[in-house]
C-alpha cells in the first residue's frame, strides 16, 4: 500500500472538471520546481526545508548539546506557526496522552491564559526544588509577538530565581537573525537557532522551529524530512505527468468554491491526528482568507471534526443541514488493537455471544457507514488513507497539503505568504496597553 492513498471518485465533480484545474496548477507547479534551486532565495523558501541536509546536522548539534542536561520538563513557547505544527507531529506520532511514560514532560505555552501558566510556574519550582532540569524554548519569527514574549518573560523569571548565574543554558530562543528577540538572546548569552528570513510562520514546521523541539522529543526528523522530501518531489517533479494529490484536492476545493461551497471539513477518524487539524486550519485560513488580486474577498473556511466523536455532536447537521460543504477524511488504521471478552457488557447489552468486537474494525465500520450516510445524502467527500502514522506520513501528508493551499491560492489568486489584516487587532491591542 502507498503511504498515503487517495480516493476522490465520491466527490461530486465531473473528472472532466478535475483535471481540467488541475491541468492548470501544471504552470504553477513548474514557478515551485524552478524556485527549489534557488533553495531559500524565493517565496517558496520553505520547499527548500527537507532538502537541508546540513541545517538538520546543524540542529541535531544543538539537540546533542541540550540533551546532556536531560530535561524533565520542556516547555515550548510561540503561537500560531511557531508551535501548531510541532504539536500537531508530536501528538499524531505520541498520541493524545503524550505526556504519559515519557521521561520528559512537555508543555506547550501559547495564549495567555493565567491560570495554565501559574499551574506551569508552580510546577517548574516543585520540579526544580528536588534537583530536576527544566527547559525552555521561546519560538517567534518575528521575535516580537506579544503573548509569547510575556510568557518566555514570566517563566524564564522562575527559571531565574532557581540559577540566576546559568538560566541562560536552559533556555534557547528560535527566532529571525537579527530580530528584537535574537538580538536579546545575543546580550544575555542564550543559544540561538535562527529561521530562513522567507520562510513563513505557518510553513516552518521543518525548519528549526519545528525541528529543534521534535528532535529533542526523540522524534526521527530525518524520516518525517524523508516524508517531506518525497511529497515534494512526487508533486513537482517535471517529468511526472501524474495528478498529485494535492493538485487533485486543491481542484476539488476549488471547483466546490466556485459553486458558493466555501465550508471544507477535515474529518479525522484519528484522533492523535487532532493537532494536525489545528495546524491544517491555520494553514488554510491564513493563507487564503484575504483579498485577493483583483480586490475580492476569498478565502475557504476550514473546520475539523474528530471520529467519531463528532458525530455524537455536530453529526446531525452534517448528514441533513445545507448541502455547503466539502469533507475530506483521513484516516488511519490503528497500528494496535484490543477485542471485547466473551461473558461482558457488551454481550449483555447486544445480545451476541458468538463474536469478538474489536476497536478497529468498528472505527472502521463507523467511518464506512458515515461514507455511505454522506452518499446517501449527496455530501461531497474524499478519502485520505494514511498506511501508518509514523515520522514519514505525518512528514508526507503535511507538506502535501502546504503544496494543496499554495495551488489554492494561485486558483483565488491571492498571496498565500502574507497575513496582512491579522495587524489590526495587534495594534489596537497595543495602543490600548500603551506599549
Ligand atoms: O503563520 C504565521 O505567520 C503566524 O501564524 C505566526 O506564526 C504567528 O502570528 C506567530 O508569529 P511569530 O512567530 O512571529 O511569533
Amino acid at each position: 500500500m502507498n503511504a498515503i492513498h487517495f480516493a476522490y471518485n465520491t466527490a461530486l465533480i465531473p473528472f472532466d472538471d478535475i483535471y481540467k484545474h488541475a491541468t492548470y496548477l501544471m504552470k504553477n507547479k513548474k514557478e515551485m520546481h524552478n524556485a527549489l534551486s534557488e533553495k531559500y532565495d524565493t517565496e517558496y523558501a520553505s520547499f527548500y526545508l527537507p532538502f537541508d541536509l546540513p541545517m538538520h546536522h546543524d540542529i541535531q548539534q544543538v539537540i546533542n548539546r541540550i540533551k546532556i542536561h536531560k530535561p524533565d520538563v520542556y516547555i515550548i513557547i510561540g503561537i500560531g506557526g511557531s508551535n501548531l505544527g510541532t504539536y500537531a507531529i508530536h501528538q499524531a506520532l505520541f498520541g493524545t496522552l503524550y505526556n504519559e511514560d515519557q521521561l520528559c514532560r512537555v508543555y506547550y505555552i501559547d495564549t495567555l491564559d493565567a491560570q495554565m501558566v501559574s499551574t506551569v510556574s508552580f510546577q517548574i519550582k516543585k520540579e526544580l526544588a528536588v534537583g530536576n532540569t527544566i527547559f525552555l524554548s521561546c519560538i517567534s519569527k518575528s521575535g516580537t509577538t506579544l503573548e509569547t514574549i510575556i510568557n518566555f518573560s514570566v517563566l524564564s523569571t522562575t527559571l531565574k530565581t532557581y540559577y540566576p548565574d546559568t538560566w541562560q543554558h536552559y533556555c534557547i530562543i528560535i527566532t529571525d537573525y537579527q530580530s528584537p528577540l535574537w538580538q536579546f538572546a545575543q546580550d544575555n548569552s542564550i543559544e540561538t537557532i535562527t529561521i530562513p528570513m522567507l520562510v513563513g510562520g505557518r510553513f516552518s514546521a521543518f525548519s528549526s522551529v519545528g525541528l529543534f523541539s521534535l528532535g529533542l522529543l526523540g522524534i526521527d526528523i530525518h524520516q518525517l524530512c524523508a516524508g517531506a522530501r518525497d511529497a515534494i518531489t512526487n508533486c513537482l517533479e517535471p517529468d511526472n505527468t501524474s495528478y498529485s494529490i494535492s493538485a487533485i484536492s486543491a481542484s476539488i476545493i476549488y471547483q466546490h468554491y466556485l459553486q458558493d461551497i466555501h465550508i471544507h471539513d477535515t474529518f479525522l477518524f484519528a484522533p492523535n491526528l487532532a493537532g494536525f487539524g489545528a495546524w491544517y486550519r491555520q494553514l488554510c485560513a491564513e493563507s487564503l482568507g484575504k483579498k485577493n488580486n483583483h480586490g475580492k474577498p476569498v478565502g475557504i473556511t476550514p473546520t475539523i471534526s474528530i471520529g467519531s466523536t463528532d458525530l455524537h455532536s455536530i453529526g446531525q447537521l452534517y448528514v441533513a443541514g445545507p448541502l455547503n460543504r466539502l469533507t475530506t477524511f483521513i484516516y488511519v488504521p490503528s497500528s494496535s488493537d484490543i477485542y471485547t471478552k466473551p461473558d461482558t457488557l457488551f454481550e449483555y447489552i447486544f445480545n451476541k455471544n458468538d463474536i469478538k468486537i474489536s476497536y478497529t474494525k468498528t472505527m472502521q465500520s463507523i467511518m464506512q457507514a458515515t461514507q455511505e450516510t454522506y452518499n446517501h445524502h449527496n455530501h461531497s467527500f474524499m478519502t485520505l488513507t494514511l498506511s501508518n502514522i509514523s515520522a514519514y506520513t505525518i512528514g508526507m501528508l503535511m507538506q502535501y497539503k502546504m503544496i494543496e493551499i499554495l495551488y489554492l491560492g494561485y486558483l483565488l489568486e491571492v498571496n498565500p505568504f502574507d497575513q496582512p489584516d491579522v495587524e489590526e487587532y495587534k495594534t489596537k491591542t497595543r495602543a490600548l496597553l500603551d506599549i
